[in-house]
């Protein structure tokens, strides 16, 4: 039965969701790519389901093709995203719909992507599929966010993450560990979504963090090694220095320090030299373009208080995480406070989503 604002039934919104969920579980790790999910439909049971492929390759309905244990003639075919319809790397995904005589495919919205935007509908509809857009438009948009703003800003989706204690400290020599495992475990989700990870040469010598996703099997999606470092401060002793690899460390720097450059280059560092244009710090506008051309789609920033507030001031993160403990943090010698509450409050107040995590609290801030 179809509800009265739309025409789809509650059963296509249902496997449109489960499309969905698959899509949004590969999301960030697709590559160039969106990351889509399929769901094959047929008599009403699900046939198949499929994901964009690691890295971007095979596409959803590809692989949901591939996978389907009955004939998909004569099925439904739920996908996220406008299928594709032109010869890439892979060839159109609307030939491998029209060769397996699949009878209607739902879709939510085109694609962003002028080569294919518009087109399918036609296509499958010359070989007598029905082509059905619209259904859960709103979810999909919320999905393709960030395909959209790396296609049309050509700029990574930018998530911003901080933990702090309830007196709104977030860093204590007195104490290393701020908030919860189930708080370190989301932080370590979001690596595995990013392609880099951002923090400044300061962060990186008071911390020697390791930056790297540490849940389970997942270590070899780390994602890539950003570092701001104006002066080359970086302690060459660190583990990241000591870690660098296959192009896994990126360091934008505006130095004439030729040793610590040969040390870093020899390491197999991407070094980047970024001029201030007579600026204190680095246009991170300028840094994030560089990112994107280097392949960074989704970028986490783990900074320290100025770098964070530098993002939040110019409205330049797309999402921010703050993590926050229910616990004091003592303040010892040495203490970093987080400055920036009046910021969020005021400029990122128009989407917030809270919850617990035991102890811990989150706010997840949409810009
Ligand atoms: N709890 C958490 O979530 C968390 C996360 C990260 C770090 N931390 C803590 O935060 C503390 C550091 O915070 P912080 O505010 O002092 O430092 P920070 O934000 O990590 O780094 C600030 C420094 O980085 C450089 N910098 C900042 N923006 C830059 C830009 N656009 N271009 C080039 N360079 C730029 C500047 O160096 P110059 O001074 O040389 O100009 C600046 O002093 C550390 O103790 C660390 O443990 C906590």
């Amino acid at each position: 039965m179809s509800t009265k604002k739309d025409n789809f039934t509650a059963k296509d919104k249902k496997f449109m969701k489960l499309a969905l969920d698959l899509a949004r579980a590969r999301k960030g790790l697709t590559g160039d790519n969106p990351s889509v999910g399929c769901v094959i439909v047929k008599k009403g049971e699900i046939i198949s389901i499929g994901q964009t492929g690691y890295g971007g390759r095979p596409h959803a309905e590809h692989n949901a093709i591939s996978n389907c244990f009955e004939d998909p003639k004569d099925s439904k075919m739920y996908i996220t995203l406008e299928p594709c319809n032109h010869y890439g790397k892979t060839p159109p995904c609307t030939k491998n719909i029209i060769k397996n005589q699949i009878r209607e495919v739902y879709y939510p919205i085109e694609d962003i992507d002028l080569k294919v935007k518009g087109k399918s509908s036609l296509i499958l509809e010359n070989s007598n599929i029905k082509a059905k857009k619209g259904l859960l438009k709103k979810e999909a948009l919320n999905l393709y966010n960030s395909y959209y703003i790396n296609r049309k800003k050509k700029l990574p989706y930018v998530i911003g993450k901080i933990a702090l204690s309830k007196n709104k400290i977030i860093y204590s020599d007195t104490t290393k560990r701020i908030t919860n495992e189930m708080s370190d475990k989301l932080t370590h989700y979001l690596r595995f979504k990013s392609d880099g990870i951002l923090i400044t040469s300061k962060t990186l010598n008071i911390d020697n963090p390791k930056l790297n996703c540490r849940l389970e099997g997942y270590t070899k999606l780390s994602p890539k090694r950003i570092i701001l470092d104006k002066n080359l401060k970086i302690n060459l002793k660190s583990y990241i220095v000591k870690s660098i690899k296959n192009k896994n460390t990126i360091i934008f720097y505006n130095s004439n320090n030729k040793t610590k450059k040969n040390f870093l280059t020899k390491k197999g560092a991407i070094l980047i030299k970024q001029s201030t244009h007579g600026h204190k710090n680095f246009d991170l506008k300028i840094i994030l373009k560089k990112l994107y051309m280097k392949g960074i789609k989704n970028l986490l920033v783990e900074g320290g208080d100025q770098l964070t507030k530098s993002f939040l001031q110019k409205v330049m993160f797309n999402e921010f995480y703050m993590f926050k403990s229910s616990k004091n943090l003592l303040k010892g010698n040495k203490y970093v406070n987080f400055t920036s509450l009046d910021i969020l409050n005021t400029k990122y107040n128009r989407h917030k989503i809270n919850f617990k995590l035991a102890t811990d609290r989150i706010t997840i801030y949409k810009n």
